[in-house]
C-alpha cells in the first residue's frame, strides 16, 4: 500500500548514546502525535546504535532501519553485518543503493540486487535509493531519465510483484545531497512521476499508484511542506536534518 514516510538516515553521525536520546525524542514525538496508520516514521542510525534504539522506541510508532546489509547470506566476511543479524536485533527494514554507498564504496546494480534479495528473504523493507549526479542533470533530461532507469530496470525492476510490494524507493538527485542546493518541488515531482510511470509500465498501474516515492537532498523544515505537496512525493528522506529531533518532527509535521 503507497505509504507517506519520513525517514531519517544518521549516516556516520552521534555516539550511541546520543542516537538513543535522539531514538527517545523522536519515539516519544510519535507516540504523542498518535499518526494516522499509513503515515510512518522511519531511522536509520549506524549498526552500532541498533540494538540499544530497538530497545527504547516504540516500534508500533517508529520502524527501525539500518544503513546497508551485506551481499552475503553469512560467512567470512570480515567487516559484514548480514540481513538475517539485523532482523534479529529489530530492524524492519534497510536502505540500499544510496549515492555515498555507490560511489565510496563502488556498489554497483549487480552487488546493490543481492542485497535486495537477501534483505527481502528475511523479511526486511527495502528503501532503494536512485538519483542523478551533478554532471549527468546537467547533461539534460534525456540522460537523467535513462539514468534512473537503468538504476531501477537493473535491480529492483527484476523482482516478482510481491517482492516489489516491499520496496519504497527514494529519488536522491546526488547534487542534492548534503549540498543545501534542494531540489525544487517541480525537479522533484518531474522524477517522481518519471519513476511512477516506468513502475507502471513494468508491472501495473496498480502497482504504481501502490508504490512509495521518497524524496531526499537537503530536505529541511523550511523546504519539505512544498516539496511533500506535489502529488507523486510520498515523503522524505532526511539526512543532516534528521540528526535534531525537533527539527525532525517538523519535517513530520509537513507531511
Ligand atoms: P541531506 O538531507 O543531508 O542532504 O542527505 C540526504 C540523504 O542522503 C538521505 O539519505
Amino acid at each position: 500500500m503507497r505509504k507517506l514516510i519520513v525517514a531519517g538516515n544518521w549516516k556516520m553521525n552521534t555516539s550511541v548514546a546520543e542516537g538513543v536520546e535522539l531514538a527517545k525524542k523522536v519515539s516519544a514525538y510519535a507516540v504523542e502525535k498518535n499518526l494516522p496508520e499509513g503515515k510512518q516514521i522511519v531511522i536509520a542510525p549506524p549498526f552500532t546504535h541498533l540494538a540499544s534504539v530497538a530497545q527504547v522506541i516504540d516500534s508500533n510508532k517508529v520502524i527501525l532501519a539500518a544503513q546497508d546489509c551485506a551481499a552475503t547470506k553469512n560467512g567470512a566476511y570480515t567487516g559484514e553485518v548480514s540481513a538475517s543479524m539485523l532482523k534479529g536485533i529489530g530492524v524492519k527494514a534497510v536502505i540500499l543503493g544510496h549515492s555515498e554507498r555507490r560511489q565510496y564504496f563502488k556498489e554497483n546494480s549487480e552487488i546493490l540486487l543481492k542485497k535486495i534479495k537477501l534483505a527481502l528473504e528475511e523479511g526486511l523493507d527495502v528503501i532503494f535509493c536512485v538519483g542523478e549526479t551533478k554532471d549527468q542533470r546537467e547533461a539534460g533530461a534525456n540522460l537523467y531519465f535513462n539514468v534512473i532507469k537503468a538504476q531501477l530496470v537493473d535491480t529492483v525492476f527484476t523482482l516478482s510483484e510481491q517482492d516489489f510490494a516491499k520496496i519504497i524507493i527514494a529519488y536522491e538527485p546526488v547534487w542534492a545531497i548534503g549540498t543545501g542546493l534542494t531540489a525544487t518541488p517541480e525537479q522533484a515531482q518531474e522524477i517522481h512521476e518519471f519513476i511512477r510511470k516506468e513502475v507502471a509500465n513494468n508491472y501495473s498501474q496498480k502497482v504504481a499508484d501502490d508504490t512509495t516515492i521518497l524524496y531526499g537532498g537537503s530536505c529541511k523544515s523550511s523546504n519539505a511542506k512544498e516539496i511533500f505537496a506535489k502529488k507523486d512525493v510520498d515523503g522524505g528522506l532526511i539526512g543532516g536534518a534528521a540528526l535534531k529531533a525537533d527539527e525532525f518532527g517538523k519535517i513530520i509535521d509537513a507531511r
